[in-house]
């Protein structure tokens, strides 16, 4: 009779399921988010921001995208959607699939197995700050919580710049900045705007779903007077978790059930505020901070500020003690564990680069998925997919265990496609100066959780560490990266090749996605090199920059850099730090770049810009 009960909702369930279409033509649009700066964004439709997909367990998704874009290419990601047997849908370009010319086309088409809050975002290089990014979300009658609130809203966070990301990108990846500072932010978005009202009814249970959509700072949420209760994380169920404040990463989701107050005498502040840590320098007119309201009633004169001060703000909630509402315990012992450290340094051109393992993500010539499709029984040879692409291999259903080590003083949210992943271990932060990689023999280790919380997005503290658990059961090509934008750009980036045997037999690259490659001249077959005569042969592949000779630090680069100042004149650097006279350009990049000076030298410089105390730059 049971299984009768179960055949006949899984039918019911079927035959519920249904096709949504959205037709997403990205476009540039004109666009002043913060009311402080028009400028051009990415939009869809011509209209920013761009809509949010909504679709139930089950749907078929088929999304029609067309990069309306003049200038440049484009592809679309489902950050936390599985694609289990569509990995080729999966979107990061040169990994499943190929970017997309100006004018051309491509079709998204998946089924949603999971439920939750998700988003998509462009996922060509440096794009999706420019404003193509936006809410997925997964609607679930059958929630634990489905009737434990009345209303439903999405709240995108972000951090938002006046510059374009082609202004912003070729200051940041620069000899000029050797230390690898990211440019600072002009503001905090809320729901794509600031300053702005979310209108409640009193004695109302909201079901609020915060995501992260920005490429950069964490941010701090809390609304003045209110606890709430966390029920999900990136699609995790989790058992209600009380909080009044918690602390977002770039590119993570919280689900939090919020009971307005009996009353409407008085409007609420809701604080968000920047991880100042992550930032190298703060600008003295920056505003770390903002307050949008709770708005209970129309009384515009009790708006107020959501000062800091008043907020505790040492403590957010640690979501390493989530707990997931299905008790899936741990998994066993790895079949595979995979060790990472990750640095930051200067290569041999200057520039600041992020590592894994000394390895900093190049693109292949051949998306890597195409390699798996093109390369018969050589698939399961990582050497295959290039030595720059951080290929690891995995065997269809294996446990794999990843352990990050932080040997850099940032804070960095990593992502892994295709899964959610058990934390099983995570340490504090080790601050500025003391690097602590995992020890598992370690006797001051806490013992692992026996539920451990999941979700694909979690952050690794300063120079802490962190254990991660998943069972390969989705073949795929799946990035593993910093979801800091700024850092995928640096390289912060592995490949996931799981089960290629089984990617091959269930993968049908549709042709509109072919297509999209001989728009572009891109080789659809062969090694990383686009070599198809011989997979192990990697001639001609795409390689990192040679490492510095042994002593060179960021100092020595600044310094080159002053002795060939008069040369680079023109070169346009000047213009971005905008200043006068050389001295004080001098000065500047000592000051972003964090360069200690010896006693006898000293800063003279009129600046209006402020160094961060607690500096954190990546050297
Ligand atoms: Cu949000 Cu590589 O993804």
């Amino acid at each position: 009779m049971k299984s009768f009960v179960v055949l006949l909702l899984a039918f019911m369930a079927m035959v519920s399921a249904k096709t949504v279409t959205y037709n997403l033509t990205a476009t540039w649009v004109q666009a002043n988010p913060d009311g402080c700066h028009e400028r051009r964004v990415i939009g869809v439709n011509n209209v920013w921001p761009p809509p949010t997909i909504e679709v139930d367990k089950g749907d078929t998704l088929v999304v029609h995208f067309t990069n309306g874009l003049d200038d440049r290419n484009s592809t679309i990601h489902w950050h936390g959607l599985y694609q289990n047997g569509t990995a080729d849908m999966d979107g990061p370009s040169m990994v499943s699939q190929c970017p997309v010319a100006p004018g051309a086309s491509v079709v998204y088409n998946f089924t949603v197995n999971q439920n939750g809050t998700y988003w998509y975002h462009a996922h060509v290089p440096s794009q999706y700050p420019d404003g193509f990014r936006g809410a997925f979300i997964v609607h679930d009658k059958e929630a634990y919580f489905a009737d434990m609130y009345d209303e439903e809203l999405v709240l995108p966070l972000s951090e938002w710049y006046h510059d374009e990301m082609q202004v912003l990108v070729p200051k940041f990846m620069s000899l000029y900045n050797p230390s690898g500072a990211e440019p600072i932010p002009q503001n905090l978005l809320f729901n794509e705007t600031m300053n702005s009202t979310i209108h409640v009814k009193p004695n109302t249970t909201y079901l609020i779903r915060l995501i992260n959509i920005g490429a950069f700072v964490s941010q701090y949420f809390w609304i003045e007077d209110h606890d709430f209760q966390i029920v999900e994380v990136d699609g995790v169920y989790t058992e209600p978790s009380t909080a009044d404040l918690i602390y977002i990463t770039a590119a993570q989701r919280y689900s939090i059930l919020l009971t307005t107050k009996n009353t409407t005498d008085k409007n609420y502040a809701i604080g968000t505020r920047m991880d100042d840590n992550m930032l190298d320098l703060i600008p003295e007119d920056l505003l770390l901070n903002q307050t949008n309201w709770l708005g209970y009633n129309d009384d515009k004169s009790d708006y107020h500020n959501a000062d800091p001060s008043l907020k505790d703000l040492t403590a957010p909630f640690d979501d390493f003690y989530l707990v997931p509402h299905d008790k899936q315990g741990i998994l066993p012992e790895p079949d595979h564990e995979i060790v990472v450290d990750v640095s930051m340094d200067n290569l041999d051109d200057g520039v600041n680069y992020a590592f894994f393992n000394n390895i900093t993500y190049t693109r292949p010539k051949v998306p890597t998925l195409y390699t798996v499709l093109s390369a018969g029984d050589d698939a399961t040879n990582s050497l295959v997919y290039g030595e720059f692409t951080h290929t690891v291999v995995l065997e269809h259903m294996d446990v794999i265990q990843i352990v990050v080590n932080n040997a850099d003083t940032g804070t960095h949210p990593f992502h892994l496609h295709g899964h959610e992943f058990q934390v099983i271990n995570r340490s504090p932060s080790y601050g500025d100066d003391d690097p602590t990689p995992y020890d598992p023999e370690s006797s001051d280790n806490p013992p692992f959780p026996d539920i451990p919380m999941r979700r694909d997005t979690v952050y690794l503290r300063p120079s802490g560490h962190m254990v991660l658990r998943f069972r390969a059961d989705n073949p795929g090509v799946w990035l593993f990266h910093c979801h800091i934008e700024w850092h995928l750009e640096q390289g912060l980036v592995l490949t996931f090749v799981e089960a290629p045997k089984i990617i091959q037999e269930q993968t049908n690259v549709r042709p509109d996605h072919w297509a999209a490659c001989a728009d572009l001249s891109v080789p659809t077959t062969g090694n990383a090199a686009a070599n198809s005569a011989n997979f192990l042969d990697l001639t001609g592949q795409n390689a990192q920059v040679i490492f510095l000779p042994a002593g060179f630090t960021a100092r020595g680069i600044v310094a080159l850099v002053f002795s060939c100042i008069s040369a680079f004149i023109g070169m346009g650097f000047i213009a971005w730090y905008g200043a006068s006279d050389l001295s004080n350009t001098e000065a500047k990049i000592i000051l972003k770049n964090g360069v200690e000076l010896n006693d006898d030298q000293e800063l003279d410089i009129q600046d209006t810009e402020t160094v961060n105390p607690h500096l954190a730059h990546h050297n």
